[in-house]
């Protein structure tokens, strides 16, 4: 499994890490297409400035079930196996999960379960807590719930703002999405509940 669909709606920063990663042989993926239900977010423009193929999918006004039957089939003409949010702003149906079983990742900036949905390095911020960071995951019907593939803590330092924290947990995103776009495609892993269970690797299994 390689073939790749990214979905985003806006500044496209984790999905430019991972076409770097792809484009250096750091990861070993091809980015098959690129979606975003908003024409203007600049990850449209990135992807296509780096020659790969984007589309923007206009959600406005569609039901949530018509419009992921639009992408469904945009993912499936591009041969996509494994379906990578970057930033993408919406909920999935639970008949576009279920048309990729374990085969959509995510990825959240809060160390999950705390802090899901909007804003999270400003909950987390806010809340006074003394660590974060970023969660990669499977996506199931559930609002950043599904197994965890990696996750990397980040510490709030005394002089910190929301800003500066989110930030370096930016910089920590765009390190473990491809290494955790990695383990999927390689199917060095395994599901055992709500735990993944990865082989090679010492930490998590
Ligand atoms: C990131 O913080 C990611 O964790 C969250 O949405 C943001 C997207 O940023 N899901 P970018 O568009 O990848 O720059």
């Amino acid at each position: 499994m390689r073939r790749v669909g990214i979905l985003l709606s806006g500044r496209g920063s984790n999905f430019e890490a991972i076409a770097r990663n792809v484009r250096a042989g750091r990861l070993d993926a091809e980015i098959a297409v690129v979606i975003s239900n908003r024409a203007e977010a600049p990850g449209v423009e990135t992807a296509r400035s780096l020659g790969l193929t984007a589309l923007a999918i206009p959600s406005r006004g569609l039901e949530r079930e018509a419009y992921d039957q639009k992408l469904i089939e945009a993912l499936k003409q591009h041969g996509v196996e494994l379906v990578v949010l970057a930033g993408y702003m919406r909920l999935l149906s639970p008949a576009f999960i279920r048309e990729f079983p374990m085969r959509i990742v995510n990825i959240h900036p809060s160390l999950l379960p705390a802090f899901p949905g909007l804003d999270a390095q400003h909950q987390a911020f806010d809340y006074g807590v003394r660590v974060s960071g970023c969660t990669v995951h499977f996506v199931d019907e559930h609002l950043d719930h599904g197994p965890i593939i990696l996750q990397s803590a980040v510490e709030v330092a005394a002089d910190d703002t929301a800003e500066t924290l989110s930030a370096r947990i930016l910089a920590e995103e765009h390190k473990i999405y491809s290494e955790a776009i990695g383990i999927v495609l390689s199917g060095a892993f395994r599901i055992d509940g709500r735990r993944v269970k990865l082989e090679n690797r010492n930490h998590a299994s």
